[in-house]
This record gives structure tokens, C-alpha cells and sequence, in this order.
């Protein structure tokens, strides 16, 4: 029997997701108390009452509130009591944080993970985290779907046999993985953060670009600062088309314009987040049901 499906209200799912995956869809009401606490109460409990229950929901935009909602979510269902509670977390905010890069920080996304599972889940799928290892920290059944082959895929509707560049060597796996996948050459570009300022910057690299497609591809881009930096190099080099392809599009301020001014005319997105932002450069591409493919 397919799962029942509760879709928190952060995120949009596509209708023909549920449809294929889930028996039903459950509803819960939410409200704000004037204090700015926050309800939630799950409707329909009978229904699910033993049964296998998937939570979707995505932690950005508004990331404090959606993971309070998400651990309250998992709690009820917990006391429904439903059978095995299965948590999709299309953008797990707070990933970067994934290590003390100065005394006296805290491990975010190693928090976050626990929490999810100290509420209750069963087990988690995650779309494309910065770090799969940060997953250790569930200590159960969890899961990373990787999704840069579906990015690079569209991506090649609009180029010819391009290298795949990855912006820093952390992102290498995800660009191997899409690499291979679709039988192209990949590399890297060496990238730091003065992790005081946060100030990014890009040591020069020598890469086989010249007179070639590119394809970028990241994790997320937040600010677009090293995707621009990326491109100038790439571009510099003698590449000729740029196109950037990103699981989780966040695009804060001005990161689309300093993307466009860098020379780059598409920019390839996963449907992760609970906001699309609308420009004709920018595609988005369906991603969640890689991760529903998992529950078979
Ligand atoms: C960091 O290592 C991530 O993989 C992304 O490259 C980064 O978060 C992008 O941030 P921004 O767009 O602000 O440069």
C-alpha cells in the first residue's frame, strides 16, 4: 500500500506526485498564537492511525519557522500513532554550517539532523546536501538523493558536449555523479571563504575550456557571489556558452543580476524550496520524485 502524504505548507508539491506515490494527501490547520507561538493539528488522524506516512516539507524560505512546523509535524504524527514515519526534506537549511570553522560555533545542520530524528522520524531523504556526511548525525536510515544528473540533463537541451565545472572542490561529488552519468568531463575550480568576512574568492586554474560549453554545477546559490566569480574565470579562459545548473536556487538580492552581468543565459533550478523565482533565464526541473522513487 502507498504511503499517506502530508505536504507541509511551506512547500508546493506537484499533483501528479501525490497522485503516483501517495494514497492520499493529509491535511493539518495551523495557526500563530498572538504571542507568535505557533498550532498545528493534524486532521484526519483515523485515516493514518498504523499507517506509513510521508512528511514533505522544505526548510526555506522563513527556514526557523519551517523546521519548528516540520519537528511539530513529526511529533503528532509520532502520537497518532502513525507505523513508520518517513520525513522528505527537499532543502535542509542550516547544511553549510556542517563543521566548527572557529571556536565556539555550533555544528548547525548537525542539530537540525538530530532534532528531526529525536521528534521522531523513521527515516529521512534529503535532496542534495552540502555534506552527505552531516547525515551520520541522524543515526538511522538517512538518505541523500542526488539530483545533479537531472540538472546537467536539461542542461543539455541548450548546449553541445560541455565540460561540467564544479565552483569548489566540495561540490566535485555532485559534479562527478552528473559527469559520469551522462558521459562528460568534469573539473574543478579552487575556491575560499575568509570565514571571519565570509568573503569568497578563487585561486586561478587552468582548465580545458577554451572554445567549449560549460556547465556549472552547485549545491546553492544564496548570494550568486561564486557562481559570478566562477563564470568570470570560466569565461575568461575562452569558454563559450555558461550554463549554470543548481539543486537549490535561494538567489538573495541581486544574485540573479550579477549572474546575468557575468555572461551567463540559463540558469538551470531543482524545485526544492517553497519559492520560484520567475525570469526567462531561470528553468526550473522537477527533482522530489527522484526521492519518492526511493520508497518503492
Ligand atoms: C558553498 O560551498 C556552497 O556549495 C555554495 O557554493 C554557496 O553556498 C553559494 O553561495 P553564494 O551564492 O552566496 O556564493
Amino acid at each position: 500500500m502507498k504511503p499517506y502524504c502530508i505536504i507541509g505548507q511551506n512547500y508546493s508539491i506537484n499533483n501528479d506526485i501525490v497522485k503516483q506515490y501517495c494514497t492520499d494527501k493529509i491535511n493539518y490547520t495551523q495557526k500563530i498564537f498572538p504571542d507568535g507561538e505557533r498550532y498545528i493539528r493534524i486532521l484526519d488522524t483515523d485515516k493514518i492511525s498504523e499507517k506509513d506516512v510521508v512528511l514533505i516539507n522544505t526548510l526555506y524560505p522563513r527556514q526557523n519557522d519551517s523546521f519548528i512546523e516540520t519537528l511539530f509535524l513529526i511529533d503528532a504524527l509520532r502520537k497518532t500513532p502513525v507505523k513508520r514515519l518517513i520525513t522528505i526534506i527537499p532543502y535542509l537549511a542550516y547544511s553549510r554550517q556542517d563543521k566548527q570553522f572557529l571556536p565556539g560555533e555550533p555544528i548547525s545542520a548537525e542539530i537540525i539532523i538530530k532534532s528531526i530524528r529525536l521528534a521522531g522520524a523513521d527515516q529521512l531523504i534529503v535532496i542534495d546536501i552540502h555534506n552527505p556526511e552531516s547525515l551520520k548525525s541522524f543515526n538511522g536510515c538517512a538518505i541523500n538523493v542526488l539530483v545533479s544528473d537531472i540538472l546537467v540533463k536539461k542542461a543539455l537541451e541548450y548546449v553541445d558536449n560541455p565540460i561540467i565545472i564544479a565552483p569548489d572542490k566540495g561540490a566535485l561529488g555532485r559534479v562527478k555523479y552528473a559527469a559520469e552519468k551522462h558521459s562528460l568531463e568534469y573539473d574543478y575550480l579552487i575556491k575560499s571563504r575568509d570565514r571571519n568576512t565570509g568573503e569568497v574568492s578563487m585561486s586561478p586554474k587552468e582548465l580545458k575550456v577554451h572554445n567549449r560549453d560549460v556547465v556549472i554545477v552547485d549545491d546553492i546559490i544564496s548570494t550568486g557571489g561564486t557562481i559570478a566569480l566562477a563564470v568570470k574565470q570560466i569565461k575568461k579562459q575562452g569558454a563559450r556558452e555558461v550554463i549554470v545548473a543548481a539543486t537549490h536556487g535561494l538567489m538573495i538580492g541581486n544574485a540573479l543580476e550579477k549572474i546575468k552581468n557575468a555572461g551567463v543565459e540559463k540558469i538551470i533550478l531543482g524545485n526544492t524550496l517553497g519559492i520560484k523565482h520567475n525570469d526567462n533565464i531561470i528553468e526550473y526541473v522537477e527533482v522530489l520524485d527522484k526521492a519518492f522513487k526511493l520508497l518503492n
